[in-house]
């Protein structure tokens, strides 16, 4: 592969500050997740940046269409849960409306239906009531979500476009520089490989009066290079490969460890992915499985892919 070390870390670099638009917001939220990084570190905590949920490209300056990567944001929600049950300080850099940590228990449900009122005729005031049995464990994941809150324990950060995540990686990488090998970078969202240039991006809507839609897109280099050689060369950083074809996952999936030289690749196919991964080191491959009973029975995969990968952490921490 080509874009391996420095080169293709300063090209990676270069092309971020001169083709992605930097989000208004991005000098506020570095600072936050400074504060943060710093603050739970300085208490002993070990702290993760987990992406999820899908980049959107768009089409148009003034976005009628766009180019979105799939992704529900389940697996970075869930792993949220687990790593924050593992002592760790999350900074949750989330699309915008993707699933998120203990909220996304109930995503399929419309919260209307799970409450009622009683009283409030003739003018009294109506109470609230919640039907508990709409909303499963609902007091056991509230007091774990309240508690999670008032510790300050999850930083949550958006973003949209794919500008966005880009320039919000690299703040996070400079917030978390500071606390080293601490710091763990769990790189869940799915990104688009593709994009359009801002100069070569239509400004108003393109119109289907001129016929079938021809677009030519830009690779978007990988920011993986920048991040492990440059912006957080410290910290134990895991990317995700994401293949639909099994056959070609785990080749992949060692390709990306031999050309970024991070800690870890956590393997997956879209199909298999809640009941199958594989997390590739470089000196191991550790697969791991649920059964159909553990499936049934609401055990999730990413109970087992954050054990594993905290466990690596402290080895790597001890190393450092
Ligand atoms: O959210 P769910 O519905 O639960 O699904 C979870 C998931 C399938 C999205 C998740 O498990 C997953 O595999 N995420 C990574 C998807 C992806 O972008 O894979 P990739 O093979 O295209 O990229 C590999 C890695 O390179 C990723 O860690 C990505 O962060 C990184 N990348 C990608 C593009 C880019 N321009 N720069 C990058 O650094």
């Amino acid at each position: 592969m080509a874009d391996s070390g420095s080169e293709a870390s300063g090209t990676a670099e270069g092309s971020l500050a001169e083709e992605f638009a930097v989000p208004p917001q991005v000098e506020e939220v570095r600072g936050r997740m400074a504060e943060f990084a710093e603050r739970h570190a300085g208490a002993g905590r070990r702290v993760v940046l987990i992406t999820s949920g899908g980049t959107k490209v768009p089409l148009e300056s003034r976005t009628v269409r766009f180019l979105d990567n799939f992704s529900s944001g389940r697996r970075g929600a869930s792993s949220a849960e687990y790593f924050l049950d593992a002592g760790y300080a999350v900074i949750f850099l989330h699309r915008h409306r993707s699933l998120y940590p203990y909220t996304r228990l109930y995503a399929g449900i419309n919260l209307l239906d799970a409450l009622a009122t009683e009283g409030g005729a003739e003018g009294g005031s109506a109470r609230v009531l919640v039907d508990q049995t709409a909303l499963p464990n609902i007091t056991t994941v509230l007091q774990r979500y309240q508690a999670v809150k008032a510790a300050g324990l999850l930083l949550p950060v958006e973003f949209s476009t794919l500008s966005d995540y880009l320039h919000l990686l690299k703040a996070a990488a400079q917030a978390l520089s500071s606390i080293g090998s601490k710091a763990m970078f769990y790189l869940a969202a799915a990104v688009s490989d593709f994009y359009i240039p801002a100069s070569e991006m239509p400004e108003h809507k393109i119109q289907s009066s001129n016929g079938p839609l021809q677009i030519s897109m830009k690779m978007v280099p990988k920011m993986l290079s920048p991040l492990v050689c440059d912006w957080a060369p410290g910290a134990f950083i895991i990317s995700f490969k994401l293949e639909t074809d099994a056959g070609i996952l785990l080749a992949r999936a060692r390709r990306a460890l031999d050309t970024y030289r991070h800690q870890a690749v956590v393997a997956n196919v879209l199909d298999s992915r809640r009941g199958y991964v594989a997390v590739v080191t470089s000196g191991d491959t550790r697969e791991l499985r649920l059964s159909e009973e553990e499936v049934q029975c609401g055990v999730e995969i990413e109970q087992r892919i954050v054990a594993t990968l905290v466990a690596a952490h402290h080895t790597f921490m001890a190393q450092a």
